[in-house]
């Protein structure tokens, strides 16, 4: 059984889905079940990959991570998200841009967390 907001990669054609309705069935892309990617929140090595949220005047600014992430081409940050009490917010990224981005919001929510996805690391969580 799938929930609510977990992640999907096939690792053959490299599709990602986001689950916005859990079901009971098995994802299956390109003949083979998909892999549910688990958030990491632990830095490994020299490259970081946890998002730094900071709360700004205009909402709240995600960096990834304590040191910049690489953002070539054959390794970026693909997408970065905002969880605020259980609304998604998300900015996908290209190779060449920070790997940073800035929310304006205007709420004082009560649960707030980041989510972002290497293309070579997986999925992190702070
Ligand atoms: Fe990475």
């Amino acid at each position: 059984m799938s929930q609510l907001k977990q992640v999907y990669r096939c690792n053959v054609c490299g599709h990602i889905i986001e689950i916005v309705n859990p079901g009971a069935g098995q994802l299956v892309c390109c003949g083979q079940p998909m892999e549910l990617l688990v958030e990491k929140i632990k830095d490994e090595g020299s490259e970081k990959h946890v998002p730094i949220i900071e709360k700004t005047t205009n909402g709240y600014k995600i960096k990834v991570g304590s040191v910049p992430h690489p953002m070539e081409a054959a390794h970026y940050i693909q997408w970065i998200e905002l969880i605020l009490d259980g609304v998604v917010l998300r900015k996908h990224l290209n190779p060449g841009e920070m790997p940073e981005v800035e929310f304006c919001v205007s709420v004082d929510a009560k649960s707030v967390s980041a989510r972002e996805y290497c293309n070579v690391h997986g999925l992190w969580k702070s």
